[in-house]
C-alpha cells in the first residue's frame, strides 16, 4: 500500500496592477464579456477571454436557456468560438470573470468540473498548456499554468 498525493501550484495576484500587462488584458476583456452574458434564469454573468498564439483575443459569455441543462458555460462558448475562428491556433491563455448581482464575489470564479474538463480537451487538441486566470468581481487574481492544475487526474483520450 503506497499513500500518494497530488499538488497543485498556482500564483495569487492581489490586484490588476500587479498582474502582468498581457495577462491583465486578456482578464478585462473576460470582464468586457460578461456583459454580452445571457442569463436570465440565474442572473449569474459569466465572462471569459482566450488569447490565441497568432495574437487574437477573443472573448465570450453564458448563455442560458428556459431549458436548463442547455445552458451554454462562457469557458465553453469562447474555447469553441475560438476554433471556428482560428481553426488549428491553439488558446495560451484563458481568462474566466463573474458577476453575481446580489452579492460582490470578492474570490476567484472557479470554473465548473465540465468546463475544466473541456479546457483540458483544448491543452492536449494542441499540446499546449493554457494559462488560466481567475478573478472575482473585486479581490485576489489566480493564474494557474496550466488547466490540468485545475483538473488533475482527467479522464481523456488516452483511455480511449
Ligand atoms: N457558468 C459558467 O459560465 N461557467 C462556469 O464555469 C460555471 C457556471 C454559468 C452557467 C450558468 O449560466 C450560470 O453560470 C450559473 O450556473
Amino acid at each position: 500500500m503506497e499513500k500518494l498525493s497530488i499538488k497543485t501550484e498556482f500564483t495569487s495576484y492581489d490586484t490588476l496592477e500587479e498582474l502582468p500587462e498581457s495577462e491583465r488584458e486578456i482578464l478585462l476583456l473576460a470582464k468586457k464579456s460578461l456583459e454580452n452574458s445571457y442569463s436570465p434564469y440565474s442572473n449569474f454573468k459569466v465572462g471569459a477571454a482566450v488569447l490565441l498564439s497568432n495574437g487574437q483575443l477573443i472573448g465570450g459569455s453564458n448563455y442560458e436557456n428556459a431549458s436548463y441543462p442547455l445552458c451554454i458555460c462562457a469557458e465553453q462558448t469562447v474555447l469553441t468560438t475560438a476554433a471556428n475562428l482560428h481553426p488549428g491556433v491553439a488558446p495560451l491563455a484563458l481568462a474566466i470573470a463573474i458577476r453575481n448581482p446580489r452579492q460582490v464575489i470578492s474570490r476567484p470564479g472557479l470554473p465548473c468540473g465540465a468546463c475544466r474538463q473541456v479546457i483540458c480537451e483544448t491543452e492536449m487538441k494542441y499540446k499546449q498548456p493554457m494559462h488560466v486566470i481567475l478573478q472575482g468581481e473585486t479581490g485576489p487574481i489566480f493564474v494557474f499554468e496550466k488547466g490540468i492544475d485545475l483538473l488533475p487526474l482527467a479522464f481523456d483520450q488516452t483511455f480511449l
